[in-house]
């Protein structure tokens, strides 16, 4: 992206990009720390010009954060307890005679005693002061705090033109504009990236760039134009209502394709956007730098699972866990249901783990929730000790524990069609953008007469 752009080009992230959650486990934290550090590694080889520090960057605490490679974060409120900045609070970055400072301000966050958060208040006006001495063309803010006045923020600090959320929302938001301030924010840790062109007077209100809204509705006038004519030239019987709607709709058209025009007219000074996101697919990332660091990542949370399975005492405690959830492994329903495993395993759940250890994420607390059978969330540590009748996306995963059922199958009857409840958890758009109920019930091919 760097590479194809003439204009000056800066590579922001407003921060939650290292864990998965703002407080782990002690058993969660070394898989998170692992992860955490190949994130900080790919981060510092594709160069990021600052990065904001979010309750997430903090799972594993400040120290922890200072341990790794140096990444250029950014943080105005978060201080020592003598009051001292543990980060710069802004860094300003000039490129092809542009500059810009980039302020961060941290969201509330779990800390070691010796850290805390200074009112944001204080910390912002300090240094959006520092930025001003500075004389930047731009000041930017990178934020990980929960829902703000941003309408009242932009009012106090008018300088301050635009605001880049970390996400702990699901999906990407064009931007909006809060009086003299433009906020954007991206889709939660790494899954899109967001360009942002600016342009215009930088100092002046906002205005979307409108050429294509404008090229849009020419083209819905000329449909409804076309549609127009050719009614009424039809010698066929035309409702009326029908016809009054469609002209309803040529003057609201009209109405808007004025209101654009006007806008594009107006020769006022403005500061002019344009959003772009695209979605980040690992395996797209072809930098070999930082495809290494990815795979260190992977090796190192491997060898923590090693270490777990040494672990003797942890093993039947976990072991105990799984009993404990109900579950019993395909291999025990097949005994009965022979027709229905045969034609599981002809199908890609029966091999949902091996898919994993071909990306070497078969220990990945993340990736495991959805390619084996009995954990529903990445929380379940016992994921890592499954037995192989386990380590596939089973019976159970769609029928749920079956322990009681395969003991006394008369007894604990189980509802076979309950399980078309179940796909919904795993085929998320986000894994599976083609996920069609009826269609993919049909593949299992689970209902037939043997039993
Ligand atoms: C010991 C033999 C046996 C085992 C083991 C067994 N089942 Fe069954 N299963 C049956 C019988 C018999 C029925 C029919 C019970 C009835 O209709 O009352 C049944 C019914 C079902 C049904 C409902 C079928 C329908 O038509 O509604 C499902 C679903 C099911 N089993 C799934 C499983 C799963 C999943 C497992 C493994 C966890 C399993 N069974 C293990 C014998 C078994
Ligand atoms: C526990 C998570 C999980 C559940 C629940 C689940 N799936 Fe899947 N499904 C997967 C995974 C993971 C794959 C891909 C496996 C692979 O390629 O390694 C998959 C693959 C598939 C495929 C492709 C099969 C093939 O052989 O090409 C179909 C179809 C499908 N699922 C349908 C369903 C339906 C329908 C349901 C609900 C009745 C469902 N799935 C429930 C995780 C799940
Ligand atoms: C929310 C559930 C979910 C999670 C979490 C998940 N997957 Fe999957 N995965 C799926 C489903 C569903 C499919 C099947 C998609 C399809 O058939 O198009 C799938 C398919 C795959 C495939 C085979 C299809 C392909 O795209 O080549 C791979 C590889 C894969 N997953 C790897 C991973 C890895 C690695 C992780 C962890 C970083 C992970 N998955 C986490 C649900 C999930
Ligand atoms: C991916 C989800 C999924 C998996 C895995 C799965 N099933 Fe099913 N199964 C279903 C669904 C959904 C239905 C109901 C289909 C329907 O009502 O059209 C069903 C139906 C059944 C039935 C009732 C059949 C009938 O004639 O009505 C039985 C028995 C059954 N499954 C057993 C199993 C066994 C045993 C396994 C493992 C070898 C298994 N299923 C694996 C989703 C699944």
């Amino acid at each position: 992206m760097r590479g194809r752009t003439q204009a000056p080009f800066f590579l922001l992230d407003a921060g939650d990009a290292l864990f998965s959650a703002p407080a782990l486990s002690s058993r969660e934290l070394p898989q998170g720390r692992a992860t955490a550090r190949a994130v900080a590694e790919s981060y510092a080889i594709m160069g990021y010009d600052a990065v904001g520090v979010g309750p997430y960057d903090l799972a594993a605490g400040v120290d922890f954060l200072l341990s790794l490679p140096r990444l250029p974060w950014v943080s105005a409120n978060l201080v020592r307890a003598d009051g001292t900045p543990v980060f710069p609070l802004l860094r300003v970055i000039e490129r092809k005679g542009v500059r810009i400072a980039v302020i961060g301000l941290t969201g509330k966050a779990r800390l070691e005693k010796k850290y805390r958060l200074r009112p944001w208040e204080e910390a912002l006006k300090e240094a959006v002061a520092a930025a001003g001495k500075k004389g930047c063309d731009l000041i930017v803010l990178l934020s990980s705090m929960k829902e703000r006045d941003w309408l009242a923020l932009s009012r106090r600090f008018p300088k301050i033109r635009v605001v880049i959320e970390s996400a702990a929302h699901g999906a990407n938001i064009p931007p909006v504009i809060h009086g003299r301030l433009l906020k954007c924010g991206v889709q939660s840790r790494g899954k899109s990236i967001a360009r942002l062109d600016l342009g215009g007077d930088l100092s002046a209100p906002w205005q979307p760039d409108l050429s294509r809204k404008k090229e849009r509705l020419l083209r819905r006038l000329d449909s409804l134009n076309w549609r127009l004519n050719r009614l009424t030239r039809s010698r066929r019987k035309v409702s009326p209502e029908y016809l009054e709607n469609l002209k309803l709709q040529k003057e609201k058209t009209e109405k808007e394709l004025a209101a654009v025009n006007q806008a594009l007219a107006n020769k006022a000074a403005r500061g002019r956007f344009r959003t772009r996101f695209t979605a980040i697919e690992p395996e797209t990332d072809d930098d070999p730098a930082v495809l290494k660091a990815v795979e260190k990542g992977k090796r190192e949370i491997l060898a923590i699972k090693k270490r777990l399975e040494k672990d003797r005492k942890r093993r039947q405690v976990e072991l105990k866990k799984i009993f404990k959830a109900g579950y019993t492994g395909w291999s025990g329903c097949g005994r009965c249901h022979e027709k229905q495993a045969a034609s599981w395993r002809s199908t890609r759940h029966a091999y949902a783990y091996n898919t994993l250890m071909s990306k070497q994420a078969e220990a990945d607390l993340r990736c495991l929730p959805c390619h084996v059978t009995g954990v529903t969330s990445g929380k379940e540590t016992y994921a890592l000790f499954l037995p192989g009748r386990m380590r596939a996306v089973g019976c159970e995963a769609c029928h749920g524990p079956g322990q009681r059922h395969t003991a006394d199958p008369a007894g604990a009857p189980m509802d076979a069609a309950a399980a078309k409840n179940a796909c919904g958890r795993c085929h998320v758009p986000e894994h599976d953008d083609d996920f069609d109920l009826n269609r993919d019930v049909a593949v299992l091919d689970c209902t037939g007469s043997g039993r």
